[in-house]
């Protein structure tokens, strides 16, 4: 039988499209970004990376997910901008999570149990919910843009988690959506 290859995976939650086409209009009052910036068709909230994932896993990932003890639905803000590091070398620039960051940390809590029993290695850094705008190489002194930037506070509903296949190729990643999980 042929072998199947292992594909990227991780877990995220999607943008609303009013939420996508909110956020792309008050970055664009805020000028360039600097750096890579993410295309708005890939914005997401990473709840879980996994990586290469061969197919015996991958089905194992699946049934966890399936019954995750994950949170109702609920509401999530995105609010000020900020960086990683933070500071005059920043390597990402990000938005993060207002209202709804308890509960988003609940779900990714819920997700990283269901990615340890499928029997991937648990991840050893804490959950930091942020929506991910831009790769910045090299480091650059984003302060000026954090201190005034004006706050967005754009909302929308959460209330299902996503299975993503990440393909990698030349330019920007395409992220394919395998497998919804609604929140109930
Ligand atoms: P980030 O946006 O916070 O950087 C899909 O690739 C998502 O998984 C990205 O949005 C990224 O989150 C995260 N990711 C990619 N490579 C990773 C890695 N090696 N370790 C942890 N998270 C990673």
């Amino acid at each position: 039988m042929r072998e199947e290859k292992p594909v990227r995976l991780f877990v995220g939650v999607p943008l609303a499209d009013a939420l996508r086409d909110a956020l792309e209009r008050h970055l664009a009052a805020a000028g360039r970004l600097p750096g890579r910036a993410v295309p708005p068709a890939n914005w997401h909230l990473t709840l879980r990376f996994l990586g290469a994932t061969d197919a015996a896993r991958h089905r194992r990932v699946m049934d966890e997910l399936a019954r995750a003890d994950a949170p109702p639905p609920f509401d999530l803000t995105l609010s000020a901008l900020g960086a990683f590091p933070r500071g005059g070398r920043a390597k990402v620039l990000w938005i993060g999570v207002g209202e709804g960051a308890d509960a988003l940390r609940a779900l990714a809590g819920s997700v990283e149990a269901a990615a340890v029993r499928a029997g991937f290695a648990p991840e050893p850094k804490p959950f930091s919910p942020h929506l991910t705008l831009s790769r910045i190489d090299p480091p650059a002194d984003v302060r000026p843009l954090l201190d005034g930037a004006p706050p967005f506070g754009g909302r929308m509903r959460v209330d299902e988690f996503i299975l993503f296949r990440s393909h990698l190729g030349h330019g920007d990643p395409r992220y394919e959506p395998l497998h919804r999980f609604p929140l109930r």
